[in-house]
């Protein structure tokens, strides 16, 4: 086998949805064992166009060619690409929680023997795939007691079960704290060393650097350029400037900070974890967050972050739940999720899928659904206003739609998230949480959407920004909590904060 040749040519696709051209004349070509970046806006096609790699939508659903090592193909179904050893890993895991890591292995698997199933044999086997991904897991762990990280290498051992020879990996990383995306990027590396070509879409332009060997940018449903990284202007400024069209010289829109009084503040809080209910999730924590101040809350996954901010906002996580919460130096009640949103607290939420949105909705149900009273005259809800606000959303948050009467679920995962953030903006919130705001954000929304926090933090607002990412944190908080196993660890103001400091709190041990 020529170790430099081509794997798969995919040429001039086009691919429509009514009148939506997610794809206008794609092409792109990848090496065998490479790892083959592919970057672009948010709807700028990426996942769409590994859709119709993939057979999702079907030879005849679009126009172009697909060429796979060096025959055209014309993929029906996933079955049909998976055959051939193209596996896809999509943006949204698609494990099964209530089953095991080994059924989920093995269950609708071609490669699997037809009818009656081995379950010692398939055991045994799954070790063996789990030990290639480094994972030591007794492959009768059902899936949902793992975390994301976790998740993610059982779908590549699924991968390996049907002998993949192109892996495509969808935002792997979008929810994966640095640890765990080290941990999969050698893995590519690895596979690729045993001849395993990968496509990785992301929007980490550093993960890119560090493994990609060519990277592909389109914009608009078109390919703008590929190159190798290892030219000398292979840089992170080249490739935001093909994606977005223009440099982008800062990553933070510029910002002074006009910080009032204490406007905010939460006293002694705990909860426990609703099912295992006698471990404590939130342990004894204080903090407050000033009026126009914007806070920053980091730690490492499972920290307990999300958890505290979830039982504040109308305990909606935890039980035993105690603790004061105080607005303006008054004591306020937030006992359930109405009667925090009365109270002026709005918590964007970081899992979309889950909490945030509803998917067969349009963008005008989605953005007024947390603050229908806000658009109800006599309790009538005023539909022209609805559709006039969600409208104002759509182009201050730059949603990539047709129209706001567009359903939310066919947005690209990036502008699905941008409508989260419309929807709790909305509430008009004078506390405002955000968890992982601009997960599976490109760079130049990323830009909007920091101008947006700052506009709310201007306006005397208190902000709470939860992000896993720190050059996010020190970029835009004017101090940052470090939560360590529920506890508040370490409190740094932007003057002194650095990773190397914020992480040394992160990992705090508790006593
Ligand atoms: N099933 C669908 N129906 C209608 N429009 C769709 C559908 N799927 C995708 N689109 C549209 O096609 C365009 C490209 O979407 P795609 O999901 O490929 O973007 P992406 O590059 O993966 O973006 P992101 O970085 O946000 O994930 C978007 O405008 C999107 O709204
Ligand atoms: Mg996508």
């Amino acid at each position: 086998m020529n170790e430099n040749s081509t794997i798969l040519r995919m040429r001039d696709i086009t691919k429509t949805f009514g009148a939506v051209r997610a794809l206008d004349g794609v092409s792109i070509s990848v090496t065998r064992g490479s790892v083959h970046a592919i970057c672009g806006e948010n709807g700028a096609g990426k996942s769409t166009l590994m859709k119709v790699l993939s057979g999702v939508y079907p030879h005849g659903s679009f126009d172009g060619t697909i060429e796979f090592e060096d025959k055209e193909v014309e993929y029906r179904s996933i079955n049909d690409s998976e055959r051939d050893g193209i596996v896809i890993i999509h943006q949204e895991l698609a494990l099964s929680p209530y089953l095991s890591i080994a059924e989920n292995i093995f269950l609708g698997n071609e490669n699997a023997k037809r009818g009656v199933i081995n379950w010692h044999e398939t055991n045994l086997e799954a070790v063996k795939l789990l030990a290639r991904v480094g994972l030591q897991e007794n492959p009768a762990t059902p899936v949902l007691e793992l975390g994301v990280g976790k998740q993610q290498l059982v779908e590549i051992a699924k991968a390996l079960s049907k002998r993949v020879k192109l892996l495509i990996l969808d935002e792997p990383t979008a929810a994966l704290n640095d640890e765990d995306s080290a941990h999969l990027l050698d893995l590519l590396r690895h596979l690729r060393d045993q001849g395993i070509t990968s496509i990785i879409i992301s929007h980490k332009l550093k993960e890119i650097r560090k493994i990609a060997d060519t990277v592909t940018i389109i914009r608009d449903g078109a390919t703008i350029e590929s190159f190798e990284m290892t030219e000398p202007d292979a840089t992170e400024a080249r490739i935001i400037r093909s994606m977005v069209g223009r440099p982008l010289d800062n990553l933070f829109p510029p910002r002074e900070p006009d910080i009032g009084e204490e406007y905010f503040r939460v006293e002694n809080w705990n909860a426990y974890h609703p099912v295992d209910t006698a471990r404590k999730v939130v342990d004894d924590a204080s903090f407050s967050v000033r009026a126009g101040e914007i806070v920053g809350f980091a730690g490492l996954m499972g920290a307990g972050r999300t958890e505290l901010a979830m039982s504040i906002f109308g305990r909606s996580y935890g039980r035993n739940i105690s603790g004061k919460v105080f607005k303006q130096g008054k004591e306020i009640q937030t006992r359930t999720v109405e009667e925090a949103i009365r109270n002026g607290i709005a918590y964007a939420t970081e899992d979309r899928k889950k909490y945030g949105l509803n998917l067969i909705g349009d963008i005008t149900v989605n953005v007024s659904a947390a603050a229908l009273g806000r658009l109800a005259r006599l309790g009538v809800i005023d539909r022209n206003r609805e559709y006039v606000t969600a409208d104002r959303y759509r182009e201050q948050m730059n949603i990539k739609a047709p129209s706001v009467a567009s359903v939310v679920g066919k947005l690209s995962g990036g502008n699905q998230q941008k409508v989260v953030l419309s929807k709790w903006m909305f509430t008009g919130p004078d506390v405002l949480i955000l968890d992982e705001p601009t997960r599976g954000i490109d760079v130049g929304a990323k830009y909007e959407i920091y101008g947006i926090i700052n506009q709310l933090a201007a306006a005397g607002k208190a902000v709470i920004v939860i992000s896993s990412e720190l050059p996010e944190l020190l970029g835009l908080a004017d101090r940052i909590y470090t939560i360590s196993q529920g506890r508040i660890s370490g409190e740094v103001t932007r003057a002194d904060a650095t990773q190397e400091l914020l992480m040394h709190y992160m990992t705090a041990d508790k006593d």
